[in-house]
């Protein structure tokens, strides 16, 4: 036999000198769930091992979070009140903008992203302003998320992450941004973001999960992957720096295509039911701990250069 793929199996060493995948604590977004009130750290029933935090306790928070070479953050807020468009949302000393601003004191360093969205702000739950007869007014919708945009600019945000799906956003939040004042500021558009059952953990963490109906009329019908391309490429023409494909595990395939049709920097969002799912199942001894990193590689494996993970403390102290 001339051929044998074993011989590069043959030990540890020649493994991972073969390896083609590596996951790096760099390519790790961890996210971070703020809420009102003092002296709060509580492990959220839905997430294991995932906490929600007042801002008087972030600090010890974001320094195990340093110490354990994460660079880069996302933020959720889950306001004390609620409206009908939203405005703890764009509220200069609301949840997040206030969250933003002690991350910064605590670690100037840190990039620190925030998600931009209105769902955990209204009282009906839905992505943005509704109109009588209950849809989701997009163009109205966006000039409320430019202004949150702004806001969290504002508070010190390097980056904001748009999740709402709405038309336009990306050029919206361009624009806003680039008005005030803040070209610097990135945007990472949630490009591909499907209408997914496997968020159900986060809406309840999140408390954002819509009073009636569903999300169907904004976020995408899993069951397509061509029009993921062409919202990436809107979003891509609007002014996006970063693309997203959400969830991730069951959308490998919409991840590989996303890679392959653009050169861009790709973000995959390894949601909350599919951490959940994994968690859970390796708590209660069902699967060994290695499930959680083989799933978090086919990730990367699959062309994303990043990952929005709630295991990334865990992979970063079995990297370390
Ligand atoms: C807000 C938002 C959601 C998630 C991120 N941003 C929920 C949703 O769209 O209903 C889900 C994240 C997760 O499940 O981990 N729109």
């Amino acid at each position: 036999m001339l051929k044998r793929p074993r011989r590069l199996r043959i030990s540890k060493a020649m493994r991972n000198l073969v390896r083609e995948t590596k996951i790096d604590v760099d390519d790790l977004i961890y996210p971070l769930f703020v809420v009102e009130g003092e002296n709060i750290k509580e492990e959220i029933p839905s997430l294991p091992d995932v906490y929600h935090f007042s801002v008087d306790m972030l600090e010890a928070e974001i320094k195990e979070i340093v110490e354990l070479g994460i660079e880069h953050v996302i933020m959720f807020g889950i306001p004390g009140e609620k409206d009908a468009c939203g405005s703890e949302a764009f509220a200069d000393n609301g949840i997040v903008q206030r969250a933003v601003r002690k991350i910064k004191e605590v670690a100037p360093e840190m990039n620190v992203i925030t998600d931009v969205c209105m769902c955990q702000y209204t009282s009906h739950g839905h992505c943005g302003i509704l109109t009588e007869k209950g849809y989701v007014d997009n163009d109205q919708t966006l000039e409320y998320l430019a202004k949150i945009a702004v806001s969290h600019a504002k508070a010190g945000a390097d980056m904001v992450a748009p999740s709402d799906m709405m038309d336009g956003r990306i050029g919206a939040l361009r624009n806003a941004l680039d008005e005030n004042g803040f070209e610097t500021v990135g945007i990472m558009a949630y490009s591909a973001k499907y209408a997914s059952s496997f968020y159900g953990p986060f809406r309840d963490a999140a408390n954002s999960a819509p009073s009636f109906g569903d999300r169907k009329t904004y976020q995408m019908d899993p069951a397509n992957s061509t029009e993921a391309l062409r919202e990436c490429a809107l979003d891509i023409e609007e002014g996006a720096d970063i693309i997203m494909v959400k969830p991730a595990l069951s959308y490998l395939d919409v991840i590989r295509r996303v890679k392959d049709n653009f050169d861009m920097p790709l973000c995959a969002y390894n949601v909350s039911g599919e951490y959940s799912m994994l968690k859970l199942a390796v708590k209660e001894g069902l699967l060994n701990e290695d499930a959680i990193m083989e799933a978090v590689t086919s990730i990367k494996r699959a062309g994303a250069d990043m990952i929005i993970t709630y295991f990334a403390k865990d992979i970063a102290k079995k990297i370390k």
